[in-house]
């Protein structure tokens, strides 16, 4: 057996990693942290049938545990993280902090120092389908954010087949559940805020998944300061959808980019190209790990990919657990079908 321990427990990642790994064969759960509820158990949290006891992040045996996953805010994570690798322990961080390999850009986009630059080095990208090689041997894996992962699925069969003109825009039009903000109540996300409403938000290049966004453009060779990044908060709990509009360097007919998208990931367990003329929604993949992707041709130079995943799925735990399948060298999609 594999020992695991949860940092942030009683966080929305938190919660379903823990759900994710007790049905994972593989894994004995040693503990769970939280700060605000340590001393109690999650089914006082969460109305759910498990009394996992939470204990303070101090108190979190480390020496017990194979790896973590962090679930922790930004900027919480990384003295974590610090003390874990300290540890000799593998690390899951789905926080932001080991995302931007250049600690000036974390400064810049976090509006804080990163308190453990020397670890940038050895933090690996944890976009799954497209970096396994890597993965498999990290001790510290930086899992995607939600954003990036739905739009980066999206672009890369043209990325990796260098199809995107780099004079044009790649606009991302992108929708997002409540829940991608975490529990703790704001504004924003109160009910009665945000229900029966749609709203943009950090729209003209301010949203922190830019730089992320960017960065991988960069490792693929692509147009970098091309993207346009729109995110909105939709009255949905779950659920993720990226609208992307792309210009392509050469033409290419309905049928190629079809043929293109399904031949990139033909051996996916967990992505899915959609039969043409059907179009990925939120449904397509709310509480799934997955993630659906559909091609739509405008034109022979234009195209429109629809790109849903379960932000709490696909968009943070379900790549987590992915990737930890990767890095202990298990079948990859156990307990995540
Ligand atoms: N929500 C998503 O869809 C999503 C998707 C991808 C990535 N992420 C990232 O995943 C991380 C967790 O997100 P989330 O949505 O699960 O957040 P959340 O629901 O707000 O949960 C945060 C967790 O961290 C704990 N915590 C908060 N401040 C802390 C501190 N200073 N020190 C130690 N623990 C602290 C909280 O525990 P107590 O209050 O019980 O102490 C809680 O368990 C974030 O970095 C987020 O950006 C989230």
């Amino acid at each position: 057996m594999i020992t695991v321990g949860v940092y942030g427990a009683t966080g929305y990642t938190g919660l379903e990693s823990i759900k994710l790994l007790r049905r994972h064969p593989e894994v004995e759960l040693k503990f769970a942290t939280s700060e605000t509820y340590a001393g109690q158990t999650l089914n006082q949290v969460y109305p759910i049938p498990w009394d996992i006891p939470l204990v303070s992040s101090a108190d979190a045996p480390l020496d017990a545990v194979d790896a973590v996953f962090c679930c922790l805010p930004h900027a919480a994570s990384m003295p974590t993280v610090l003390k874990a690798r300290k540890a000799g322990v593998r690390v899951i961080d789905l926080s932001a902090d080991f995302r931007l390999s250049d600690p000036t850009s974390y400064q810049q986009w976090y509006s804080a120092p990163h308190s453990a630059p020397h670890l940038l080095p050895e933090a690996t990208y944890g976009l799954t389908e497209l970096n396994r090689a890597a993965i498999k041997d990290t001790a510290l894996l930086a899992n995607p954010g939600c954003y990036p992962t739905s739009i980066l699925l999206a672009l890369y069969p043209l990325l990796a087949k260098n199809l995107l003109s780099p004079q044009s825009a790649i606009i991302a039009d992108s929708k997002s559940g409540v829940s991608g903000a975490g529990r703790k109540p704001s504004l924003k996300t109160h009910f009665a805020e945000a229900n029966e409403n749609l709203s943009p938000y950090n729209i003209g290049q301010k949203h922190r998944h830019l730089a992320e966004i960017e960065q991988s453009l960069q490792t693929f060779d692509g147009p970098a300061d091309k993207i346009i990044f729109s995110p909105h908060l939709v009255p949905v709990t779950r659920g993720m959808l990226s609208t992307i509009y792309v210009e392509l360097a050469q033409d290419l007919s309905p049928a190629q980019a079809q043929a293109l998208f399904e031949d990139t990931y033909a051996t996916e367990a967990l992505l899915r190209i959609l039969p043409a003329g059907e179009l990925a929604s939120f449904a397509h993949t709310q509480n799934t790990n997955g993630c659906a992707i559909s091609v739509t041709a405008v034109n022979p130079r234009q195209l429109i990919l629809c790109s849903s995943i379960d932000n709490l799925g696909k968009g943070a735990a379900g790549q987590a657990v992915q990737n930890f399948n990767v890095m202990f060298g298990l079948e990859e999609t156990t307990a995540l079908l």
